[in-house]
């Protein structure tokens, strides 16, 4: 059909354990904007950097305009009209915007002059009301001047099929409304916008036509936009399937609020807003489980709640006790235990014997410390101990920690801040990249803690997790807490529907 731009068949891609592309069909048409949509880790950036030129497929074909092609780099795609604009920029940092878009260019540079470059720039930016000084070096520019200055390169090589990777995960609301606008222009014009996203609203505010991929294979293939609701849409990425409950939930929270959150605030580590009015509460015996897609404030809010990042706004209390900004040391000295979702980088040190790590948060505590002295020998015992009671074997207090495996160091970092007998527990994707029995351990300890009183917030980017393991369940969406629920009353749907965003459009029952 001649209005095909462009049209993949059964393209399948493997990474070394992982299925991230299987039998996938998608095809897009000129002069619209197709929404890819899925969950985390559902293959979309796969599916685009093949077709951008980036990944060969294992399998299947492509076609452009209705001509069959094969991709061998980014290059060859460009030069058949595909540029794809990826979620981590690439600019040279020392260079100006106008040097960045001569990089590269198949015309010889000196051919151009600097002056007629910058006019160049000028007037693409003001067709599309992409807005970028060419003069500026691109180590001053904010992030959403960057990815405006990478659209700008990616159409000057003459772009007619733009893919652009969740580009407003890094906007503010304000800058993706103009670049909605501007990716409608730029079909409007005739072209095909690839966008893909996880937010329901955006792909319902912008979007023709969708494909949703689930699990690397095709769910719903260009569907119009309108012949879906944001509940089906919901229902497609995230499956309707409920997850069978393998752990039984705690008891209905008591009266005790132990950790409690008001009006935070926080910022991320470039000074932007992260965290907004975050309101909440975790009792004694409760496994309270964050939802949400990466990336909307869970990491500062771990932080936070850790004493690794001071709130601008609002007060965290712990058994009634006002903690604000005291601090990860005094955090620690309190009974917060801390799960960081980097593993050797926040919770533990590589370089270090485990017998070192082992007692790195209360070295200067009895009975491992007596007075400014540290007792050597029960620091080794109680490393073995830590070892043999975590099954952690093979490993002796001396060895390098990281030489242990991904799972080992996480039964580790647990059996250290067990051992302090913590009253809360921050948890970060604590199972993540953990096998099937690793990961059953870590949960299992997760809610032995709860058991014995302690109150635990578990953030996770795997919903099944959070809804085996919570006793409620909120959701963060751009730095808030968009809803909480217990999880007897918790369905997949409708958390899928609120870690997109779509909790503003449907009422949640
Ligand atoms: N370069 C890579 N090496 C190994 N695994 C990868 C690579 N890129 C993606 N994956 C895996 O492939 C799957 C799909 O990933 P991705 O295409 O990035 O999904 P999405 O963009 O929908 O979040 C995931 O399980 C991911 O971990
Ligand atoms: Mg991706």
């Amino acid at each position: 059909m001649a209005d095909i731009a462009v049209a993949m068949v059964g393209i399948d891609k493997a990474f070394p354990g992982v299925v991230a592309n299987r039998g996938v069909e998608f095809s897009a048409r000129w002069g619209e904007v197709h929404a890819l949509l899925g969950e985390n880790g559902a293959g979309k950036t796969t599916l685009m950097s093949i077709l951008a030129g980036l990944y060969r497929p294992d399998a299947g074909q492509i076609h452009v305009d209705g001509q069959p092609v094969t991709f061998h780099s980014p290059k060859d795609a460009i030069e058949h009209g595909v540029g794809m604009v990826y979620q981590h920029y690439r600019l040279v940092a020392s260079q100006t915007v106008a040097e960045n878009l001569l990089l590269g260019l198949p015309r010889a540079p000196f051919r151009l002059s600097a002056r007629s470059l910058v006019r160049e720039v000028r007037e693409l930016s003001q067709r599309y009301h992409l807005q970028v000084d060419p003069q500026r070096p691109v180590w001053q520019l904010s992030v959403g001047e960057q990815q405006r200055v990478e659209i700008l390169k990616t159409l000057q090589r003459g772009a007619t099929i733009l893919i652009l990777d969740e580009p407003t995960a890094v906007l503010t609301p304000q800058e993706s409304e103009d670049l909605m606008r501007t990716l409608r222009q730029i079909a409007a014009e005739g072209r095909t916008v690839i966008l893909i996203s996880h937010k329901l609203e955006e792909v319902r505010s912008v979007a023709d036509r969708v494909t949703v991929l689930r699990g690397g294979a095709v769910v719903a293939s260009g569907q119009p936009i309108e012949s879906l609701s944001t509940r089906d849409l919901a229902r497609l990425m995230v499956g309707d399937d409920l997850p069978s409950s393998r752990v039984a939930h705690g008891a209905p929270p008591g009266d005790e609020p132990r950790l409690v959150l008001k009006e935070v605030d926080g910022v991320d580590a470039r000074g932007l807003p992260a965290l907004r009015r975050v309101c909440l509460e975790v009792h004694k015996g409760e496994i309270l489980g964050i939802a949400g897609v990466a990336g909307n404030g869970q990491h500062e809010l771990a932080q936070v709640v850790a004493g690794l990042r001071l709130p601008t706004r609002g007060s965290i209390t712990l058994d009634g006790k006002d903690v604000t900004g005291v601090g990860a040391r005094r955090m620690t000295r309190l009974g917060v235990a801390h799960i960081p979702e980097d593993r050797l980088g926040e919770g533990l040190v590589g370089n270090l014997p485990l017998a070192d790590n082992a007692v790195l948060k209360s070295y200067d505590q009895p009975p491992l410390a007596w007075g400014p002295f540290l007792n050597l020998q029960r620091v080794v015992r109680f490393t073995q101990m830590l070892l043999e009671r975590f099954s952690i074997r093979g490993a002796r207090p001396d060895s390098p920690t990281r030489l242990l495996s991904g799972g080992q160091l996480q039964r580790f970092l647990l059996a250290r801040e067990m051992a302090l007998n913590p009253r809360a527990i921050v948890a970060v994707h604590p199972t993540r990249g953990l096998d099937v029995a690793a990961t059953l351990q870590v949960q299992e300890w997760l809610v032995a803690a709860r058991d014995d009183g302690a109150a635990v917030l578990l953030i996770s980017e795997d919903l099944d997790e959070v809804m085996q393991l919570g006793d409620r369940i909120a959701v963060m969406y751009e730095g808030e807490i968009v809803g909480t629920m217990p999880a007897h009353a918790a369905d997949r749907e409708t958390i899928g529907l609120m870690m997109a965003g779509g909790h503003k459009k449907v009422a949640v029952s």
